[in-house]
């Protein structure tokens, strides 16, 4: 069971990038140029959390939901999963982070799929920090899936959630803390049950607007917070006691 304790620094984290569309369009940007303002904040904000000691980044770039986007906008999106591994695969190997993609493979292009093998095993021994991307992301797909391969128990449920995600998935049940750009107070189907227990940080800052600042903000209330995991919170020792 896990035990109670203070919230001193969060090893995984988790965040839910949005408001790229919204960031451009105020701005009389097309949505697409949000999007790429989007790729320089994932670039900053992985350096961000790798020198804060983080060990687990998960970012969400793609639910499965957002195939219901238009075309033109989904095979933009795709176009720019190829450009960051093709521009990033070199940086990340020479910092030491490891990449992983969670959710499904089936629908992305052949091109890309190659390309995350070839970046999965490139990074493969990065120890600096686990950059776990989610795209064609399904939290309740994973689940579903976990649910039709055994009859478990919660714990055993757990892990073949994190194996339904994708081959990086294992050990990485709990996010610690879990933050959402952009505004909106909703989950949309990211990591809803490893997100169980995780620490809620929400902000009105647009993605591409988002970075060390905002996390180091993020990272600091986190250790402020008093994790209790259905126990009682910690109390100051009554008077009477400490005579
Ligand atoms: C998040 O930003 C990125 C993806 C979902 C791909 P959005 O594209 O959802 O931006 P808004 O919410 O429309 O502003
Ligand atoms: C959630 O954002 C998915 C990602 C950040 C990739 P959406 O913009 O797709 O979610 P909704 O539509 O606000 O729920
Ligand atoms: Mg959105």
């Amino acid at each position: 069971m896990q035990s109670q304790r203070r919230a001193a620094a969060p090893r995984h984290v988790g965040i839910i990038m949005d408001g790229n569309g919204r960031w451009a369009t105020r701005r009389g940007l097309a949505r697409a140029q949000g999007h790429e303002a989007g790729m320089h904040a994932v670039r900053r904000t992985a350096e961000a959390a790798a020198n804060a000691g983080v060990q687990t980044l998960t970012l969400f770039a793609f639910s499965s939901a957002n195939w219901k986007r238009p075309a033109g906008e989904v095979s933009n999106l795709m176009r720019l999963f190829r450009v960051y591994l093709r521009a990033d695969l070199q940086r990340l190997k020479q910092s030491g982070v490891r990449l992983s993609i969670i959710g499904r493979r089936d629908r992305l292009g052949e091109d890309l799929t190659l390309q995350i093998d070839q970046a999965e095993a490139a990074t493969a021994q990065g120890r600096a920090l686990h950059l776990r991307v989610a795209i064609d992301y399904s939290a309740r797909d994973c689940i579903a899936r976990a649910a039709a391969a055994a009859q478990a128990t919660p714990e055993r449920m757990g892990a073949l959630i994190a194996r339904a995600a994708g081959p990086e998935g294992e050990g990485l049940e709990e996010v610690d803390l879990l933050i959402r750009t952009g505004g909106e107070k909703r989950l949309s189907d990211f990591l809803l049950w490893e997100a169980a227990y995780a620490e809620l940080w929400f902000t009105d800052r647009m993605w591409p607007d988002f970075g060390a600042e905002d996390l180091n903000a993020a990272l600091a209330e986190f250790s402020a917070r008093n994790r209790t995991f259905g126990m009682v919170p910690d109390e100051p020792r009554p008077a009477a006691a400490v005579a």
